[in-house]
């Protein structure tokens, strides 16, 4: 986890060769672990370019808000991250994107294994139509990890700030929550498989003040244990709950009529809830 780089064996479960086949260069040291780092990256959708040339380094234990203006390409970076843009027809990723080291679009990487080690948590709380229990169990079943799993479940809605909710009704639909609760299912959900990293694409876009604030706080409670980026519309929640501040921007061409996203600014978060 954090402030670890992967050992050889998750390297081998992450990229699918024989044992002896892994040989890697050693990790980039710098003062904070590297969790993802961009490399000139370009997103295209068809001919239309999305984000162009980004380069950015995300270090471990950080929460890093992306922002910028609607278009500007918050959630095709954020995608490039766990590999969801391969899931859009006609989008191309060029340019590298590196998870600790591996390059997380090598032909030899395997994309359900970066999803689980990456989780996401996207704009609509999406829970599937089964029950609270079943939600959290499904990529646990997926994984295999089923030892222990009515523990792994409870550990997982603990760190969702969501058992005490729920822990009398986990055979109740998922879609009985209200929109705060199911969003902090979606997070049970993807905790539950042991993420390294957190993607959360405008959590908190459709929930009211106080769902929100319960997911700021979360957040702060989930950042000692996993690497979070954040899409947020929010300047204000940026600056409540990011420790690094990524602005995008979309840069018009009139006379082709295309808007391109490129990253203006990435620092320090100012004006922190906490000095
Ligand atoms: N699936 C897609 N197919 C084609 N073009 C897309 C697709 N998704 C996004 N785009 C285009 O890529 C550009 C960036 O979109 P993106 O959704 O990444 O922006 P965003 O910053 O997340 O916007 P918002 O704040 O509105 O969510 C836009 O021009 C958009 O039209
Ligand atoms: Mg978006």
């Amino acid at each position: 986890m954090i402030g670890q780089d992967l050992t050889k064996e998750e390297q081998r479960v992450m990229i699918r060769v024989p044992d002896a086949g892994i040989v890697r260069s050693e990790p980039e040291r710098s003062e904070k672990e590297i969790v993802f780092e961009t490399e000139s990256l370009n997103v295209r959708y068809g001919s239309t370019q999305a984000v162009r040339d980004v380069s950015m380094r995300i270090a471990a234990g950080d929460i890093t808000a992306l922002i910028g203006p609607s278009g500007c390409g918050k959630s095709t970076l954020i995608r490039c991250f766990n590999r969801m843009n391969d899931l859009i027809p006609d989008a191309v990723v060029e340019g590298s994107v590196r998870y600790r080291s591996i390059d997380l679009y090598g032909s030899d990487v395997d994309p359900v294994e970066v999803r689980r080690r990456i989780g996401m948590v996207f704009q609509r709380p999406n829970p599937f139509p089964k029950s609270i229990f079943d939600n959290v169990a499904f990529g646990l079943r997926v994984h295999g990890m089923t030892d222990d799993l009515d523990d792994r479940v409870q550990a997982a809605l603990k760190s969702a700030a969501l058992w005490d909710e729920v822990k009398h009704d986990l055979k109740n639909s998922a879609l009985a929550l209200s929109g705060g609760q199911q969003q902090r299912l979606c997070i049970a959900r993807a905790i539950a498989v042991e993420p390294d990293a957190i993607l959360m694409d405008e959590p908190c876009s459709a929930l009211d003040p106080i769902a929100t604030a319960r997911i700021e706080d979360l957040m702060q409670e989930l950042k000692s244990r996993y690497t979070i980026v954040i899409v947020t519309h929010n300047m204000q929640q940026a600056a409540r709950v990011s420790d690094m501040t990524a602005f995008l921007t979309a840069e018009v061409d009139e006379e082709k009529a295309t808007r391109t996203g490129i990253l203006v600014e990435y620092d320090r978060t100012q004006n922190r809830r906490d000095p």
